[in-house]
């Protein structure tokens, strides 16, 4: 019976470019996907943009735009990147959908018609300029610890401490530069330590769903029985709040973590509608379908305890496993922006890189553990090259010429293997003893010396050892070990490998002795390729097209691999498949990645820049010298009070503090763009040494700088968060 699975990636935050890091998961989950469905079992795999929160509405904000107009342009980024990488989910929709707001609202009854949910008053920081509730993020300020200036108000990047934003000395609103107030208001929260929740999550994270090394993890979070360490969780925000509104509570929102991994519901949904698959098949409790979440370890708290509690007390089943991995590094390192290691999928494909290479990496890699991996970049091209150059693509490259030259394309007859080498059972059986794959030596070194020389003096014996790896290899790949899966290959098509130079095609062929012998050692050989092919295909899944066309096969299966060609099959003409990777492609993906992350704060993508280079400017004026540039002071100030001035059609007055004694008044010609009012607390740029100028309002002692082009539109500058007034910009 084939199985009935659901899996899922954790929801990419709609605020960012999908980079090589978050590509560990979505081509580790792709790989998984794709080999059961080569199995034969009904598997589906959904995703979607996480969009809610305080970052997508204060990045639309800044970019001018509706939040919506910001996570539609994302989504076709990210749909884009993934397609690149040849990730294939069934569907991958959004969480701002009819459909996660219908189930956040639904499971949120549920919880608190089961007294799960109850109204408390917390007090947070307030920033009286944007008037908006501060996430913690979003806070800055002194560190209580070591002092260092402007740390983000959870923890110091400095000394490492960490703290409550209200610990910290000085605190000011990174969104506006105020001072923030403390408020009162009312939260929402689901009541976590309650038994019902405690009891329960004590059972269900020690139940085989988790990673061992997640389990001991959640029996640290959660303590020791009786001890209910869990604390109650804030599910909401107020308003402003890019989010769902919370039923019967006005102002509130839903926290985006709230309706998050309800997107995975959302997505599936969508896709049941279109499809006609029962939703509830797949989310009722006791269902005998799987479902799987494959995620990050920084988000485990999230799906190993708030998610199945949310579920469990609403009614819907929870998650029969999670999958868990480590973090990416590059090069042994943190991805980082200044070294280029920090490096979007989009500029990797641009680059030319075949998303091939690093599928295969990865899965090399990949060792269904917690434990982080490292992309090292000279390890990369050398893998690459010498495994799927050197090695798998190699077998064919050297033998299909003499099939299509000599046998007009035509296979021989291979040996009937001689045992029965498959069964299903032996796999699902296999699963339910959790992680095993490490723990058996037996697999891992099939192979020594003296079996191989066995092997290769023995065609029949050969062909069966290829075609009985078939079950170990489905092993390792159902416990998400791909490093032994591919080591597994890589040592199957050494074996190949010593088979052909063992058999000398070329020799036979310029002999022009021997045919048979000729015909049969190649049509041997490309029948290794094509069960490497299987083997290889969740990773591979774009090269596997192109040697089932050259094999002239319709799509190979996992099963395909018990069975050779029948004599007489006419292969194509063997064609070109992959490249060696270059050094200096890297080299080039490094380059790109430090030049478009330079001056960026992160708001710059590549396309605006684009954009902005297209559109005609004024001509740059005559050239100057520093010393003459330097004669300009321009100060950061803060802008302390704003207001209209009676009688003028085009000016403000602005009060602006730069660190001196007294504050300065400038009129400034920007009355058509700015409210005043939006304007109190701002932070900008002023020429501070500029002759004052008597005008009809008043003496005005500077000038605030703006940026103005042909089309409508005053802009005033902002210096990046942490600049002090007063400060010299030079
Ligand atoms: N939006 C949340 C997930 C919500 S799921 C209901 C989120 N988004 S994320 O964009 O930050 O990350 C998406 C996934 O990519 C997470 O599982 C995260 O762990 C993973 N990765 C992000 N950076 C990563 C690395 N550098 N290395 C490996 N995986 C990483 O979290
Ligand atoms: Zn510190």
């Amino acid at each position: 019976m084939p199985r009935k699975i659901l899996v899922t990636s954790a929801l990419p935050y709609a605020n960012g470019s999908i980079h090589l890091g978050h590509l560990v998961e979505y081509i580790q989950t792709d790989i998984w996907v794709r080999f059961q469905k080569m199995l034969g079992n009904t598997c589906y795999y959904v995703c979607a943009d996480d969009t809610h929160g305080t970052p997508v509405m204060l990045r639309a904000e800044k970019e001018g735009i509706t939040p919506e107009q910001l996570i539609d342009r994302v989504w076709h980024e990210h749909k884009s990147d993934f397609e690149g990488f040849h990730v294939e989910f069934d569907h991958y929709g959004s969480t701002n959908s009819a459909e996660t707001k219908e189930f956040s609202q639904a499971i949120y009854r549920k919880l608190k018609a089961a007294g799960l949910i109850e109204v408390r008053s917390v007090e947070q920081f307030y920033d009286p300029v944007k008037n908006m509730f501060l996430p913690d993020r979003f806070i800055k300020g002194e560190c209580p610890k070591c002092h260092a200036k402007d740390q983000y108000g959870d923890n110091c990047e400095a000394c490492g401490t960490t703290y409550s934003p209200t610990e910290l000395i000085n605190p000011y609103s990174a969104v506006s530069g105020a001072q923030p107030e403390r408020r009162n208001s009312d939260h929402y929260f689901f009541k976590l330590s309650d038994p019902r929740c405690q009891e329960f999550l004590r059972e269900w994270t020690r139940s085989g769903t988790l990673q061992p090394e997640a389990a001991n993890k959640m029996q640290e979070w959660l303590g020791a029985e009786g001890e209910n360490k869990l604390t109650d969780w804030d599910i909401s925000r107020d308003a402003p709040y890019f989010g769902f509104e919370i039923p019967d509570a006005l102002g509130k929102y839903f926290y985006v973590w709230l309706d998050a991994p309800v997107g995975y519901m959302g997505s599936f949904k969508k896709l049941c509608d279109a499809n006609g698959i029962a939703f509830d098949d797949y989310w009722k409790p006791g269902s005998d379908t799987e479902l799987y979440h494959f995620i990050g370890k920084d988000i485990l708290y999230f799906h190993a305890l708030f998610w199945p509690a949310m579920l469990q007390h609403s009614g819907f089943r929870t998650p029969t496993k999670l999958f868990a991995h480590g973090f990416l590094t590059v090069n042994g390192e943190k991805m980082s922006k200044s070294r280029g290691t920090f490096i979007t999928a989009d500029s990797y494909l641009k680059q030319g890189l075949n998303p091939e290479y690093l599928r295969y990496y990865y899965a090399a890699k990949l060792n269904g553990t917690m434990e982080d991996l490292d992309l090292n970049l000279e390890d990369f091209v050398a893998k690459v090259n010498s495994d799927l150059i050197g090695k798998y693509i190699n077998i064919a490259s050297r033998t299909a010429g003499f099939i299509t030259k000599h046998f007009g394309g035509e296979l021989m007859e291979m040996p009937e293997s001689a045992h029965p080498i498959y069964d299903q059972s032996l796999i699902a059986l296999s699963n339910e003893e959790t992680d095993r794959a490490d723990t058996n030596p037996q697999s891992v070194n099939k192979f020594d010396a003296s079996n191989e020389d066995h092997l290769i003096n023995n065609p029949q014996k050969l062909l069966h050892e290829f075609q009985s790896a078939s079950t170990v290899l489905a092993d390792f790949y159902e416990n998400r070990d791909f490093a032994k899966a591919s080591r597994h290959i890589m040592r199957l098509a050494d074996i190949a490998n010593k088979y052909v130079n063992e058999e000398k095609p070329w020799e036979l062929s310029k002999l022009g002795i021997q045919p048979e012998k000729l015909h049969f050692a190649c049509s041997l050989s490309i029948n290794l390729v094509r069960i490497l092919t299987i083997y290889l295909k969740p990773v591979l899944p774009k090269l596997a097209v192109q040697v089932e066309s050259f094999l002239n096969v319709t799509p190979l299966q996992w099963s395909d691999a018990l069975q050779a060609l029948p004599s007489g099959h006419t292969i194509n003409p063997y064609q070109h498949l992959m490249t060696r990777v270059d050094q200096k492609q890297v080299d080039a993906m490094i380059e790109a990645n430090k030049q478009t992350l330079e001056p960026a704060t992160g708001t710059h993508s590549p396309a605006r820049h684009a954009e902005a280079q297209q559109r005609a400017i004024a001509p740059i004026a005559e050239t100057i010298s520093i010393d003459e540039f330097s004669k300009v002071d321009l100060r950061v100030a803060r802008i302390v009070n704003a207001e209209h001035v009676e009688g003028a059609e085009k000016l403000l007055k602005l009060t602006l503090d730069i660190g001196e004694e007294k504050t300065r008044t400038v009129f400034a010609g920007i009355k058509s763009a700015y409210d005043p009012e939006k304007l109190k607390g701002r932070m900008t740029v002023m020429v501070a040494n500029l002759a004052p100028r008597k005008m009809k309002f008043g003496l005005s002692e500077g000038m605030v700088l703006a940026a103005s082009g042909d089309a409508p539109g005053l802009f005033i500058l902002s210096p990046d968060d942490g600049a002090q007034p007063g400060m010299r910009i030079k």
